[in-house]
């Protein structure tokens, strides 16, 4: 840091703070004391503290009531617990619970806390260039990856940037290709665990006989099958973040373990003996509407409200056709990174018809479209011709457009349960069509798709592999 590291004193004995103070000039910082916590609430007014030194037992607000009103503001800088020798279970749960820095035992040593106070100081500096782009983009309309211009996406993005920094649970709620995994990840960058692991689990895909050993890791010869130990996505995920996706799947008799673990941050795994802390961010999401799955017995009340600390709802693309120009184009510029392709613009013709439809896919379904249009034209504008012959016919003319198709064109109603082929196309064509139709109606979930289309999993899998279309971004 180029500039002196400003230090923020707490402590109630006087004699503490001036040691303290005349310690931190002699190291080449600017301090400031305040005898409790009200008064250093009022001194960091006007004394921004790169990082703060504090007492816990004072009279006044004492360090614990400080901490949580520091934290409440939303930006607390670097703060390190100074405690009475032989109070490290205080300590440690100050960190833990209060969000602080580090802590020092008392009597300090002069060199660890130089250290300590520099190394959090670069912490601080850090924190304050990311404030400054993250206001930048958000003035452009985006939060990193995560694009959005509609008054109800700003007040997502401000809600992200509150919730971010904080260890609090945050559920996600939105459509089926609404972007709350994004969310999940974008919570994650926002956050002081960037560094660590992010780790996503999807409970509806799992079996319930897998799903305790995935999510807390088993023993060897724990159950039949497990035949090494096993580290679970709370130990993988430590000091990282841990999404838990489609949480209204998972069963009844995990969400009493998973409440336990976000109650004592402890876990045991399947047949093991000791319990061990975790220190894991936990963020869920879930399609369907939480309170409902609640009624329905699906999701305990009690685990529900533990997640629910923060709540972002995801509106579904058709609420906010504003964000799909920007959108466009931020996903062309992914598009022709990844498929080294050099399309500028779409025609304005293209931006009626995506705009025109009702996006049952959300994001996701924009992002195929796209992704397609991008690969087909290469370079210069998109033009209509470009895009699937559901997106080209007007509302007058469906059903009858099909003359201006291209040959191989398939047509699907709107709302994806009618798929029309024209004469001319191949059978190769038609299957084709139907199948990549069949999995956009069920949104991506494979087995659901090949049980609709009469195949088995497999059989989807090859002839996703055949048409490349991992590539398309649909994942074989
Ligand atoms: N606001 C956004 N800006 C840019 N891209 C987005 C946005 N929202 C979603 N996307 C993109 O759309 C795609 C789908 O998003 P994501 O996987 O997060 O959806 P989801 O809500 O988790 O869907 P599902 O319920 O099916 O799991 C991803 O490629 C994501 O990057
Ligand atoms: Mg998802």
């Amino acid at each position: 840091m180029n500039q002196r590291l400003k230090v923020l004193i707490v402590d109630d004995e006087a004699s503490q703070r001036s040691g303290l103070a005349a310690m931190v000039s002699a190291w080449g910082m600017t301090p400031e004391t305040a005898a409790e916590g009200n008064e250093a609430l009022q001194k960091l007014n006007e004394f921004a503290a790169d990082v703060i030194l504090t007492d816990l037992n004072m009279p006044g607000l004492d360090g614990f009531g400080f901490l949580k009103r520091l934290r409440e503001g939303g930006d607390m800088p670097p703060t390190i617990v100074l405690t009475a020798y032989g109070n490290i279970e205080t300590a440690v749960k100050t960190v833990h619970e209060l969000g602080a820095y580090w802590f020092l035992e008392k009597p300090i040593q002069p060199s660890q806390l130089e250290v300590l106070i520099r190394r959090a100081g670069s912490h601080a500096e850090l924190r304050s260039e990311k404030r400054v782009l993250e206001r930048n983009l958000v003035y452009k309309g985006s939060l990193g990856e995560m694009v959005g211009m509609a008054p109800r996406m700003q007040e997502i993005f401000a809600l992200l940037q509150q919730a971010g920094p904080s260890k609090a649970c945050v559920l996600i709620t939105g459509e089926s290709g609404t972007g709350k995994e994004l969310v999940a990840r974008t919570l994650h960058a926002l956050s002081p665990r960037r560094h660590g692991p992010f780790v996503a689990i999807n409970c509806a895909a799992l079996p319930e006989t897998l799903i305790e050993s995935e999510l807390f890791g088993h023993e060897k010869g724990s159950f039949t099958g497990a035949s090494e130990r096993r580290a679970g996505c709370f130990e993988v995920a430590q000091h990282g973040t841990l999404l838990l996706d489609e949480i209204g799947e998972m069963p009844m008799l995990t969400q009493a373990k998973l409440l336990r673990i976000l109650e004592d941050s402890k876990v045991r795994r399947l047949g093991g003996r000791t319990e061990f802390e975790v220190d894991v961010r936990v963020v869920a999401a879930t399609n369907k509407a939480p309170e409902e799955a609640v009624s329905g017995g699906h999701l305990r009340e009690d685990l529900f409200y533990r997640l629910n600390v923060f709540h972002i709802h995801l509106p579904p693309l058709r609420e906010r056709k504003e964000d799909i120009p920007a959108m466009v184009e931020t996903l062309i510029g992914d598009m022709n990174r990844k498929h080294a392709c050099r399309v500028t613009e779409v025609s304005s013709e293209v931006l009626e018809c995506l705009d025109r439809h009702r996006w049952p896919g959300n994001v996701r379904e924009l992002r195929n479209v796209l992704e397609r249009a991008v690969i087909l034209a290469g370079e210069g504008t998109i033009e209509v011709k470009y895009l699937p012959a559901f997106l080209q016919s007007r509302p007058a003319m469906a059903g009858v457009a099909a003359a201006a198709q291209p040959a191989a064109a398939v047509a699907a109603a709107d709302d994806a349960d009618e798929v029309k082929f024209q004469i001319g196309t191949t059978v190769e064509e038609a299957e084709k069509g139907l199948i990549l139709r069949t999995l956009a109606h069920t949104r991506n979930n494979k087995t659901r798709a090949a049980e609709i289309l009469g195949i088995s999993l497999k059989t989807l899998h090859n002839k996703l592999k055949e048409y490349g279309s991992h590539e398309l971004g649909i994942g074989a």
